[in-house]
């Protein structure tokens, strides 16, 4: 039986085969934010000389990547990136994803947004039918927290705030829990467009172009409207 661990070294490693298949030497990396982001860090450090750099979503992500001698660029610096690799809280069938766990939703949805291509890498308890059993990760200015709180209230529901936690961008975050996400991409516009909101943590306008999804079995691809198959 594999761990949990086990599960995200594998889909860590699969990411790492697939990304350098995409990779030119003159390639930037986007890089995600997580522990199974972590591993990939680890994993594509040793192919260092396969890409020219990686852009980072986090202070974390990158304290790692600099330490293992990957070359972190300023998004500002940078106009195309083949592809973004980072992990999600939660993925349906339709790839839309609950992001932010870790609460680097902003940082994350910003670096993807360049990328040709996401590919989201997870393990097989993330995979859900209905998004919303993991509470969605609202990043908010601090003086809006409370105003936020009551229009998520109204959404039907249950926002807390992230106690003593500050993101990069210096903003705090509520986990709203009791949602039902059947409409994703609506939620996401909505939630979006309430003043005090930085950044909400569904990705649906755009989700995941792959899922490598990591499994007892193995490591499966999942794209949209498709049936998971080995890889
Ligand atoms: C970070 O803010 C998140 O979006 C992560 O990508 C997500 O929480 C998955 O993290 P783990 O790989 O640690 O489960």
């Amino acid at each position: 039986m594999l761990t949990q661990d086990d599960l995200k070294r594998n889909v860590a490693h699969a990411a790492v085969e697939y990304a350098l298949s995409c990779l030119q030497p003159d390639s930037v990396l986007g890089v995600g934010t997580g522990s199974t982001v972590d591993f990939f860090i680890d994993a594509i450090a040793g192919h260092r000389e396969r890409f020219r750099a990686a852009v980072s979503s986090s202070e974390r992500s990158t304290e790692r990547m600099r330490k293992l001698g990957i070359p972190v660029l300023d998004l500002n610096d940078v106009d195309d990136m083949p592809l973004y690799v980072d992990g999600a809280d939660e993925i349906d069938h339709g790839m839309n994803m609950i992001k932010g766990g870790g609460g680097a939703l902003t940082r994350e949805k910003i670096v993807s947004s360049v990328a040709r291509q996401f590919v989201c890498i997870v393990d097989e308890t993330k995979v859900v039918d209905v998004l919303g059993r993991f509470p969605l990760p609202v990043e908010v200015i601090p003086m809006a927290r409370n105003v936020v709180a009551r229009k998520l209230r109204e959404l039907g529901g249950e926002p807390r705030l992230r106690e003593g936690f500050i993101t990069d961008n210096g903003c705090e975050i509520l986990d709203v829990s009791g949602l039902s996400i059947t409409a994703p991409a609506d939620m996401e516009a909505h939630i979006n467009d309430i003043p005090g909101v930085v950044c909400c943590g569904l990705f649906a306008l755009a989700g995941a172009d792959l899922a490598l999804v990591s499994t007892q079995q193995g490591v499966r691809r999942m794209v949209k409207g498709s049936a998971t198959g080995e890889i």
